[in-house]
């Protein structure tokens, strides 16, 4: 690579984190070149274009703050309160106020001002998810016209549901002034461009990028992965007991932060309807982990209250006095914690009513014993779903449908989980998170001269 990589997203790295795999990922191509990440730092601060270089790392991280409005009406309003509710199909809660979207377009002004500052003409920029939707406008306007690529790490929405937006053109609009539009599957590729052949300003190369104002953009699929080997190291320390004395026999483990779009109610219905039906003597757990997050955004207290409801239910109906079905811990687990739990479940359950990718899925198996794997629940509108086929798939808004297919997995014969994990593994192996940033780079160094990306 000739210049440094300069990468962008909402949250930055912080220290403990170093294991986590956008972080692995980019590690190698942050280190080689000198490259620096910027992104926002959590407490907030002063709203102006200094930047503040955090502790020692093989790259430099450098953090904005971000005053108490934008927090409120950037990341929990325009970000999470309107594109993240979009791009997950549930335009019921997006909630529309002009101030989200002003704040919106200001931090994105911020960070270019910031990014411009620093980059020099033969750095490759790489902006992460729909945080920084306008992010190249932005850099557009200020005379940047290095290369910039752009990854979606969420669903992109159907063409129909941006009629939510103030002004819907925009979107399309904004990402074109990418050189390369990154999203997780083909599907999402497909949206893409069935927005921008709905959009009359759009032109078709032959090669499949689009013609925008005289700017080329490439639009590809770049499924992200985890960092699969070190996954499966974690998976088996044999010294690490996440359960103590604890251990809840067989179970089937969840782990999701704890969002709408991630089908928990759902999930929890399915099993208490497997209990009903489940063989004499079955008594398996279902372990939920569900981390809080976005807790000051009113749909994400909603399903909070409602999924803590549901599991007292379901314990309520079904618990004896050695056995509690749902075991519910509202919080994060440690890595190497999770990745024994996945080893030690039967089976692992994904509900997501639509979700960019899902990594969950991707850990779970990873972490499995080859000579003896759980079995893989997948939701079918999960990206993670559209190249692991012989994952079990299930349709998360049908609670019948993910009973049954509780029993088929806790029934499953061992030859056809052997079968299933292989075919899974294979795809977690040849489209790990190296692959992924590897791809992404080779792409976005090889996209059209720039030249035209000067506004
Ligand atoms: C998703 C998004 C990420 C985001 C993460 C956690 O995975 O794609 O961009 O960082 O959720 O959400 P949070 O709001 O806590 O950063």
């Amino acid at each position: 690579m000739a210049g440094r990589l300069i990468v962008i997203s909402n949250r930055i790295p912080m220290e403990k984190t170093v294991s986590g795999g956008l972080v692995v990922a980019l590690h190698d191509a942050l280190g080689c070149a000198g490259g620096i990440w910027i992104g926002a730092h959590p407490e907030t601060g002063v709203a102006d274009e200094a930047v503040e270089e955090l502790g020692s790392s093989p790259y430099r991280r450098l953090a904005f703050r971000l005053t108490e409005d934008e927090q409120a009406n950037y990341y929990l309003g325009y970000a999470n309160s309107v594109l993240w509710p979009l791009c997950h199909r549930r335009g019921d809660l997006v909630e529309m106020r002009s101030e989200y979207e002003a704040a919106y377009r200001a931090v994105n002004a911020r960070v270019a001002r910031i990014v411009a500052r620093i980059a020099e003409p033969d750095d490759l920029i790489w902006v992460h998810d729909y945080h920084f939707l306008p992010l190249a406008t932005e850099l557009r306007r200020l005379g940047v016209s290095n290369r910039i690529g752009f990854f979606l790490h969420i669903p992109f929405p159907a063409l129909g549901d941006l009629s939510v937006l103030s002004q819907p053109e925009r979107f399309a609009d904004d990402l074109a002034h990418y050189n390369l539009i990154g999203l997780q599957t083909r599907g999402d590729v497909a949206r893409c461009l069935e927005m921008y052949r709905a959009d009359p300003r759009a032109e078709f190369m032959p090669d499949g990028s689009i013609k925008f104002r005289d700017r080329v953009t490439a639009i590809r699929s770049f499924p992200i992965g985890i960092d699969t080997a070190g996954f499966a190291a974690d998976a088996s320390q044999e010294t690490v007991n996440p359960f103590g004395r604890e251990e809840p026999g067989r179970f089937i483990i969840g782990v999701d932060r704890l969002d709408y779009s991630k089908g928990l109610p759902n999930r929890f219905r399915g099993f208490a309807r497997y209990l009903e039906t489940r063989p004499d003597g079955a008594r398996p757990c279902l372990v939920q982990i569900a981390p809080p997050t976005r807790q000051q955004v009113r749909a994400y207290q909603d399903i909070t209250r409602e999924l803590e409801e549901i599991a007292g239910h379901v314990n309520g109906a079904f618990a004896e006095l050695n056995w509690t079905p749902v075991r519910y811990i509202h919080r994060a687990v440690p890595r190497v914690e999770l990745a024994r739990l996945y080893r030690k479940a039967s089976a692992c359950l994904v509900t997501s009513f639509a979700d960019g990718m899902n990594l969950v899925a991707k850990e779970f198996v990873a972490a499995q014993d080859p000579g003896n794997p759980g079995v893989l629940l997948l939701s079918r509108f999960a990206g993670a779903a559209e190249d692991m086929t012989e994952a079990l798939q299930i349709n998360p808004y049908d609670i019948e449908d993910i009973a049954a297919a509780i029993g088929t997995a806790l029934e499953m014969p061992l030859a056809e989980r052997l079968r299933r994990h292989e075919a899974c593994l294979d795809v977690v192996r040849k489209t790990d998170v190296a692959k992924w940033s590897t791809d992404f780079l080779r792409v976005l160094m090889t996209c059209g001269a720039s030249a035209n990306f000067r506004d």
